[in-house]
């Protein structure tokens, strides 16, 4: 295992990154001491209580928040400022109301000046990849909200970008939508050979997605752990049934367990 993971190259490497923020108070640590690497091909999820940190980590990732201290560095190369290799998907799926599903989708390809009939037929392939193909003429208001945030998965990609950032994508869904879209995004991950990066508060969703778990602390956040997730793939509802899921889970709520306590008494 050891030989097989140092022959994958790694994307992105986050050395010591510190963030505060200015409020009238004074500054605010957000982030104290983050580091960590991620593989290509891997799908990595960061968990923490809320106000950790993790929305302000991902957007450092992709180039949109100024950071005070540490390097980031994908493929080698230091990011400073937002870069076409890394696509973002927010929480909220964030489409024009006024463009149909396949102008939503071939939007970025719009912003970036590039040709948006050479990217049509990709475009199509992703809606048919995620179950879309028959609303591709309809408005997002005529969708729901797991296809709304599908659309955005297809937006993030039609680009092609090798890592996608996902920031709690599916909080908004309820219980039985958000389980078939982290079966899809499993599916669309191993046909599309991405890297993932994915926060979530969701203890259960974590253990059910990741290879890999980075625990963040309370803020300002530090990573407390990293958990190695050796669940056999491809992952299916009936994972959360093995006894081995049930380990994975238990041993995030102890870690967590402290964490969240002085979410609740705050
Ligand atoms: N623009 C800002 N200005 C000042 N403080 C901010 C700003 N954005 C975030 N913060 C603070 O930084 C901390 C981390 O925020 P962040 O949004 O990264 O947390 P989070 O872990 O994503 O939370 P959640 O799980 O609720 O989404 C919070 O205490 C928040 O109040
Ligand atoms: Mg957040």
């Amino acid at each position: 295992m050891e030989e097989q993971n140092s022959r994958r190259d790694k994307l992105i490497i986050l050395r010591n990154i510190q963030k505060s923020y200015s409020s009238r108070e004074g500054p605010i640590l957000a982030i104290e001491d983050v580091s960590f690497e991620v593989e290509e091909g891997d799908f990595v999820v960061i968990v923490g209580p809320s106000g950790c940190g993790k929305s302000t980590l991902l957007k450092i990732i992709a180039g949109l928040l100024d950071y005070d201290k540490g390097s980031i560095k994908l493929r080698g190369k230091e990011i400073s400022g937002p870069v076409r290799d890394i696509g973002m998907i927010f929480q909220e799926p964030a489409l024009l109301r006024w463009k149909t599903v396949i102008n939503n989708v071939l939007s970025p390809i719009e912003l970036m000046g590039m040709n948006k009939e050479e990217y049509r037929q990709k475009a199509e392939e992703l809606l048919q990849l995620t179950n879309l193909a028959g609303f591709k003429n309809k408005y997002p208001s005529e969708l729901s909200g797991g296809m709304q945030q599908r659309v955005s998965i297809c937006r993030s990609l039609v680009y092609d970008p090798s890592l996608i950032l996902m920031d709690e994508p599916f909080g908004a869904l309820d219980a039985m939508t958000r389980e078939k879209m982290n079966i899809e995004l499993l599916d669309i991950w191993r046909e599309s050979r991405k890297t993932i990066l994915f926060v979530t508060h969701s203890i259960p969703e974590a253990a059910f997605l990741a290879d890999r778990v980075v625990a963040l602390s309370d803020r300002p956040a530090r990573i407390n752990e990293e958990i190695a997730v050796d669940l056999d793939r491809p992952r299916k509802l009936t994972t959360k049934t093995e006894n081995e899921y049930d380990e994975y889970t238990e041993r995030l709520y102890q870690l967590m367990r402290g964490e969240f306590e002085t979410e609740v008494a705050s």
